[in-house]
């Protein structure tokens, strides 16, 4: 056999002239289309074959093309080519010379049949006389089906695009392998509600491993398999309570994100990607990274689609399970004297395949176990709002909360500046940890990792508990009264605990009844006739806000209002409290007042001062956009500002907003901005972050600090600083687009900024602006400070104003680097 392919490679090289021959022959015998009943079988009368380099070959069985790159559908091996997947690949069917010679040219998987169960030699692949595709083992039992045999398929086809199909007579799909994706997406395709790319387990083991990626309300989300699964990255908002993603497609430019409610063809939000000029995939890889892949003369690496906060450390297979990730390097967790008996590499010489607890952990001891602590170590999922972490608690509480539940395999607590209110997970599988910096993900965190301590070594003190002997007959009763007496303890506590809690929860129900009467007297309360009579039944629509419609309405002393009718959801009633007692208590000439509200059964609205030049986005994106010359875009960027500036510094509580957008922003009859829809407002107390556990907002304007789920005023200043720009430039900074050159508006205010060009931005509709130019880039200047990454160095909205009026003369020192490159945050 080695002879033989001793002599095939001498062969080969000595008359490598006439190899295009047989395969240009070999390639025009290929069809892109089958008809019922074809058998494909893996042994001498598929070949030739095609050999490349690596020792990977392939058996095209259709192709489509024949120039280039090509889709084909067909066998595929790697060495030592015993074991067959039934794909679809591309391959470069146009230098067939050189396809035996060169790397760069190597085929590319991007679907298959079988990638958990491989087939050896013999095997069949038939495309049935009932129509259906079945791929055989040479044993003849069936590994993988398309179960469509009688749906009346007739022909099986590979597309231009690179789908597998089963039509129909009439050309009606009855299975398309787009429906099926295994770990890469082509050009057209999309990943739908349900579908998931699997990355394989390993570089070289197509065998579905535990890292996948799915669509998920509000995006795309990437997880690690674990009960339950761990979030690892994900660019959704949960914009209530409509947002909901449904599919995402991977278009030439871009990969659209459609959520329920979106226009036809206009994706809700998008990740820009290079555009491409002629084949390319996007694949989810082993390592848990989305990479998109293009052809140019041969294969190249163009992007990595996910963009994990802070760093790559945050990929939770990095250093494997338990390793520690700092700046790209692992490690194994020690204690804080330096103890490393707790754990040791997989393998001593690849550190990055993780770590292991040198004593298992055992439940049956649970006794003998302890945390190990690790200050400054933090875990990539935090920003799951689904997990089920427990908020508002303090650190002692946590690590007990670890103790008490056996699967639980570490205590991760992530805190603001106060200590004793953090969020705590505790996840029953752990895999790669980091070293947290907060000077970049602005939270503190300490991981305590549960580890057993060996029974033969007497316990440390910290997990104390009297000596005993093991095996002996004395230690064993002591455990099972220990048990026996742990368990009732633990029953009490939990009647305790579910007494204290409807206790609590009527209380709560109580006060919250009583609030509603309780509101500031400068409000009024209305009937819900009242104010059906004053809206005419809620005929004129104004908009439609975070968790309700607003109505035009004129009450019976003439003045107008806007009334906002929430929607009846049980996060609607927690908003519609939060409005009442924020916007009530509120006065400012740039912020809209809350003149009443109105309670009743299941009815909640909020009467509004009534704005009549609508809100900002229909001025400078709409139809009437020419109509806002530049000192009147300059008032409306003061006057938001000025309005921003009360809620965080001058009110009695510092509030951010957290929506700032167009559509919150409101005109009067003289063009003076007011800031309305504090509907997604969140008290923040002075001197204090807050935890925030939901993404909020709207894509577009969100800070990218909404990944570390801290979120201060500060996020605020950052959409502001998008607004300004808009404002400027006329144009969204998320412009759902395929036809614009470049989706982001920062991605090219950063472009323009290096080639000190942001002229060139300015919208073209406001006939002024050149006139003011100096005055129109300072102001964009100042938005981009606003723009920073690192919350700390925004300005606040008070500097901001002082630097509007001129009052002060502040250097501000932009570094385009410091923004946002483009992802999905943009
Ligand atoms: C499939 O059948 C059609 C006629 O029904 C025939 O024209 C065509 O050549 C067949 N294709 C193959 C690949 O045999
Ligand atoms: C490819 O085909 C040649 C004969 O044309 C055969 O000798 C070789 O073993 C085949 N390669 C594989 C991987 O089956
Ligand atoms: C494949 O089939 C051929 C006959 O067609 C037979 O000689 C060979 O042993 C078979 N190989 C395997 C692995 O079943
Ligand atoms: C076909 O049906 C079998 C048995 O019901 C199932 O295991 C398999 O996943 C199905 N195949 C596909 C491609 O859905
Ligand atoms: C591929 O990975 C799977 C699961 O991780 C494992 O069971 C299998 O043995 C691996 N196969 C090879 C060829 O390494
Ligand atoms: C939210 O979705 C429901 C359907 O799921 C729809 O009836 C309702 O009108 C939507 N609300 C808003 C505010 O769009
Ligand atoms: C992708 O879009 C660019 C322009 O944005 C265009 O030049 C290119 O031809 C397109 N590629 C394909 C494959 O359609
Ligand atoms: C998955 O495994 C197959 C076979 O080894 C390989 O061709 C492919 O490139 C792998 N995919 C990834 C994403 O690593
Ligand atoms: C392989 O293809 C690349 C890209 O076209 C080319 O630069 C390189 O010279 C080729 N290598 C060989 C050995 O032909
Ligand atoms: C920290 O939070 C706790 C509970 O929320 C509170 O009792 C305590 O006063 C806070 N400490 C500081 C320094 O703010
Ligand atoms: C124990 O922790 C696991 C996850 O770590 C969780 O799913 C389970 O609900 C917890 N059990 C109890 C009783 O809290
Ligand atoms: C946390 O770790 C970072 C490096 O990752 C270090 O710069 C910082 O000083 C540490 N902070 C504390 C409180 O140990």
């Amino acid at each position: 056999m080695a002879g033989a392919s001793l002599v095939l490679l001498f062969f080969t090289s000595a008359i490598s002239i006439f190899l295009p021959l047989i395969s240009a022959q070999f390639f025009s015998h290929r069809e892109p289309t089958a008809n019922l009943s074809t058998v494909w079988t893996i042994n001498p009368p598929l070949s030739p074959n095609l050999t490349y380099p690596d020792g990977s070959a392939v058996f095209p069985l259709l192709i489509r093309g024949s120039s280039g790159p090509s889709f084909s559908f067909g066998f595929y091996c790697t060495p030592p080519c015993n074991a067959f997947l039934l794909s679809i690949f591309i391959v470069n069917t146009n230098r067939l010379s050189e396809i035996t010679l060169n790397s760069s040219d190597l085929p590319q998987v991007v679907w298959s049949a079988n990638r958990n169960l491989l087939v050896g030699l013999n095997a069949t692949a038939l495309f049935s006389a009932n129509g259906d595709l079945i791929l055989r083992d040479a044993n003849g039992i069936a590994v993988w089906s398309t179960n469509t045999s009688g749906h009346g398929a007739d022909t099986l086809t590979l597309t231009d695009s690179g789908n597998l199909l089963i039509l129909d007579p009439d050309r009606r799909n009855i299975w398309a392998s787009f429906d099926h994706p295994t770990d890469s997406l082509l050009l057209g395709q999309s990943l739908k509600e349900g579908h998931r790319l699997t990355a394989n387990s390993s570089a070289t083991n197509t065998t579905s491993g535990q890292l996948y990626i799915t669509v998920l309300d509000g995006g795309l989300a990437a997880f690690v398999d674990s009960s339950p699964p761990q979030l690892y990255f994900s660019n959704g908002f949960t914009n209530p309570p409509n947002i909901s993603a449904v599919f995402v497609t991977f278009n030439n430019g871009s990969l659209d994100i459609f959520a329920l409610f979106s226009q036809p063809g206009v994706p809700d939000m998008y990740i820009a990607l290079p555009s491409s000029s002629s084949h390319q995939y996007l694949r989810f890889e082993d390592d848990g990274h989305l990479k998109l892949y293009g052809w140019s003369g041969g294969w190249k690496f163009l992007k990595d689609v996910l963009d994990v906060f802070p760093d790559d450390c945050a990929y939770p297979t990095v250093c494997g399970q338990y390793g520690i990730c700092l700046n790209g390097q692992c490690s194994c967790p020690q204690a804080a004297n330096g103890d490393s008996s707790f754990f040791k590499p997989v393998n001593p010489l690849q550190i990055n395949l993780g770590c292991r607890v040198s004593t298992p952990i055992s439940c049956e001891a649970a006794k003998s176990q302890q945390l190990l602590a690790l200050t400054n170590v933090s875990y990539f999922n935090y920003l799951d709002p689904s997990t089920a972490s427990i908020e508002d608690i303090d650190t002692e509480s946590c690590k007990q909360a670890c103790l008490r539940n056996c699967s639980c395999k570490a205590a991760l607590f992530q805190y603001g500046p106060n200590a004793s209110s953090g969020s705590c997970y505790l996840p029953s599988q752990i895999f790669s940890l980091m070293s947290n910096r907060p000077d970049i993900t602005h939270y503190n965190s300490s991981a305590f990792l549960k580890v057993q301590t060996p029974i033969s070594n007497p316990p440390p003190p910290l997990g104390a508990f009297p000596e005993a002997t093991p095996g002996s007959r004395s230690w064993r009763k002591k455990l099972v009264i220990g048990l026996l007496v742990g368990f009732i303890l633990a029953g009490l506590l939990l009647m305790f605990i579910i007494l204290c809690a409807r206790r609590r929860r009527r209380g709560e129900k109580l006060e919250e009844e009583d609030k509603f009467d309780e509101v500031p007297g400068m409000v009024c309360r209305y009937s819900y006739e009242e104010l059906k009579s004053a809206t005419k039944n809620f005929e004129e629509k104004l908009g439609q806000g975070g968790f309700g419609t607003v109505f035009k309405g004129t009450l019976s002393n003439g003045v107008d209002i806007a009334v906002k009718r929430l929607d009846d959801t049980g996060e609607g009633k927690e908003q519609f409290l939060a409005e009442v007692e924020t916007i009530g208590s509120v006065h400012h000439i740039n912020l809209v007042s809350l003149i009443g509200f109105c309670v009743e059964k299941s009815h909640k609205l909020l009467v509004l001062e009534y704005i009549p030049n609508g809100s900002l986005d229909t001025w400078i994106f709409g139809e009437k956009a020419t109509a806002l010359d530049w000192k009147t875009r300059q008032n409306i960027i003061f006057d938001i500002a000025k309005g921003l500036s009360y809620l965080h510094e001058e009110c009695r509580q510092k509030i951010a907003h957290l929506d700032i957008k167009p559509q919150n922003i409101l005109l009067d009859q003289n063009f003076n901005a007011k800031v309305g829809d504090f509907g997604l407002a969140k008290l923040i107390d002075r001197d204090q972050s807050e935890i925030m556990t939901r993404m909020r907002g709207t894509p577009g304007y969100l800070a990218p600090e909404w990944l570390t789920s801290i979120i201060t005023e500060k996020a605020d200043v950052y959409s502001f600083g998008v607004v300004v720009l808009e404002v400027i430039c006329g144009r969204k900074n998320l412009v759902p687009s395929q036809l614009e050159e470049a989706g982001y508006l920062i991605a090219l205010v950063q472009e323009k900024l290096k080639d000190n060009l942001l002229e060139d931005l300015f919208d073209k509709h406001c006939g002024d602006m050149e006139a003011h130019k100096e005055e129109a880039l300072e102001t964009m200047r100042l938005a981009i400070w606003c723009l920073q990454i690192d919350s700390s160095r925004r300005p606040s909205m008070s500097t901001v104003v002082k630097v509007l009026e001129g009052s002060s003369d502040v250097h501000f020192d932009i570094d385009s680097d410091l923004l946002v490159g483009s992802g999905p945050f943009m």
